[in-house]
This record gives structure tokens, sequence and C-alpha cells, in this order.
């Protein structure tokens, strides 16, 4: 499923985010597959399909820890541009929770 008209989204969306209009960028600017959707999801669900190979574009826990900590894409969080919210916190701070969390077993919540 694309955008409307069939654009790709680099039609619109380019390396830099553009904030005179509105229009957020990153080289690897994309949607994530249906599968990585949350909405709707609980915690727990969530948690569970972060961990899923196959569910998570085939990451083990290293990689995952490498991906939320170091992926400048994950990274556009915390720089989204004009009129967004950043996530809470930095990258660095988020990824050594990830670390910690990977290191003591990365545990899901029940529900
Ligand atoms: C025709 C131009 C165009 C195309 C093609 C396009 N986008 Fe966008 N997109 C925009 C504009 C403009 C905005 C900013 C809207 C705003 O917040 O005012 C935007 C915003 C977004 C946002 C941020 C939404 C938010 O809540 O802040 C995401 C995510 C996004 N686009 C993803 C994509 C993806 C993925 C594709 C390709 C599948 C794509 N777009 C294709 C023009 C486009």
């Amino acid at each position: 499923m694309g955008p409307p008209g069939g654009l790709a989204c680099d039609s619109c969306h380019h390396e830099a985010n553009f904030d005179p209009a509105r229009v957020p960028g990153h080289p690897q600017w994309r949607l994530a597959p249906a599968e990585m959707a949350w909405q709707g999801r609980t915690l727990g669900q969530v948690c569970a399909q972060i961990k899923d190979p196959f569910r998570n574009g085939g990451k083990d826990m290293p990689a995952l820890v490498k991906h939320m900590s170091e992926d400048s894409l994950v990274g556009w969080a915390w720089s989204p541009g004009a009129g967004r919210t950043p996530a809470p916190g930095t990258q660095k701070a988020f990824g050594a929770l990830v670390k910690a969390w990977a290191a003591a077993g990365a545990a899901c919540p029940k529900s």
C-alpha cells in the first residue's frame, strides 16, 4: 500500500526534514511493514512482536539493541522537525535502557 496516486515516499520526503512545509525527511524514509504495526496492541503484545525475528525484520537481540540505540532512522524520533514533539530523552539514553533491558533477559509485560 502506498500514498495516494502511487507516488514514492521520496517524491516528497527528502534527505532531511523540510521545516517550511513540515515535511519530515531522512535518507531511509519509508513505512514500516504492516506486521510491525503497534496500533491497538497491548504493551505485552508490542514487546513480544519487537523480539520476534519473524516480525522485526530478522533481528536477534544484539541487532535489535543496535537498531534502537544507533539507527539514525530510529533517531529521527528525537529530531522530528518543526511542529512535532520529539521523543522524550535522547537516543543515547534510550539505547542505554534497551541495553540494560536486554542484559536483564528482555522480559515482557504479561499484558
Ligand atoms: C505527495 C507528497 C507525499 C508523499 C508521496 C508522501 N508523503 Fe508523507 N508527508 C507529506 C507531507 C506534506 C507531510 C507533512 C504533513 C504535516 O504534518 O503537515 C508528510 C508527513 C508524513 C509523516 C509524519 C506524520 C506525522 O504524524 O507527523 C509520515 C510518517 C509520512 N509522511 C510517511 C510517508 C511515507 C512512509 C510515504 C511513502 C509510503 C509518504 N509519507 C509519502 C507528503 C508526502
